[in-house]
């Protein structure tokens, strides 16, 4: 539909963030956007079952199957590109992109993060690793980021932030799961929602 910015989501593992972005377009929040495209670069992410129990078209692109990173990246910009896509987002994706990848696409892509930047982020900031240095360092509210992504690993303009409190006895585990239910899950809908009505208002 014109009247909606086309939403492409990257993923790699469990697809939460996806199914909140499915869930917030069901719901009406992510009124002036539609998730048109997902593309894992594992084929085994079950973020791939939550796509096409919805009918959104899934692609699996793997490093291996493509000659690499360079190789992951044409594909993705050849199917990105075919299908016109306005914002890409990335929900649980674990590589990290190209400069030349995100140059291409500045100010197109968004990342959630699983901490206020700028803690615990940047190279090997990933999964459980955020937490895990959150509760090692002892601090009492940590929380998720949605960023642009730029070529600085979690170095992009901040966009949205959410404080969660940690918790007597939290593992890395529990922990996680309280980032991602009071904060990612909450502040990407918001986040994608805000961005969609900017893309169609500069449209007009
Ligand atoms: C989330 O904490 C996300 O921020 C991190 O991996 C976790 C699972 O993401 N990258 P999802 O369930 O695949 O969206």
């Amino acid at each position: 539909m014109a009247d909606k910015a086309r939403v492409a989501v990257m993923v790699s593992g469990t697809g939460t963030n996806l199914q909140a972005l499915i869930d917030a377009q069901k719901s009406g929040l992510i009124e002036k956007g539609e998730i048109v495209l997902v593309i894992s670069n594992k084929e085994d992410a079950y973020a791939l079952e939550r796509a096409r129990k919805e009918g959104i078209e899934t692609f699996v692109i793997t490093q291996k199957a493509s000659g690499g990173r360079d190789g992951f990246e044409e594909a993705c910009k050849e199917i990105i590109d075919s299908r016109n896509i306005d914002l890409i987002v990335l929900a649980g994706f674990l590589m990290i992109l190209s400069k030349e990848f995100v140059t291409y696409y500045d100010h197109k892509i968004i990342n959630v993060h699983p901490a206020l930047i700028p803690s615990f982020c940047g190279d090997g900031f990933y999964g459980l690793k955020p937490h895990i240095a959150a509760l090692e360092r002892g601090v009492k509210v940590t929380g998720a980021t949605v960023h642009f992504v730029n070529e600085i690993a979690d170095g992009g303009e901040i966009i949205a932030q959410k404080a969660v409190n940690v918790e007597e006895g939290d593992t890395p585990e529990i922990l996680e799961r309280r980032v991602m239910e009071q904060a990612e899950w909450l502040i990407l809908p918001v986040a994608v929602a805000k961005l969609c009505r900017k893309i169609v208002k500069n449209r007009k």
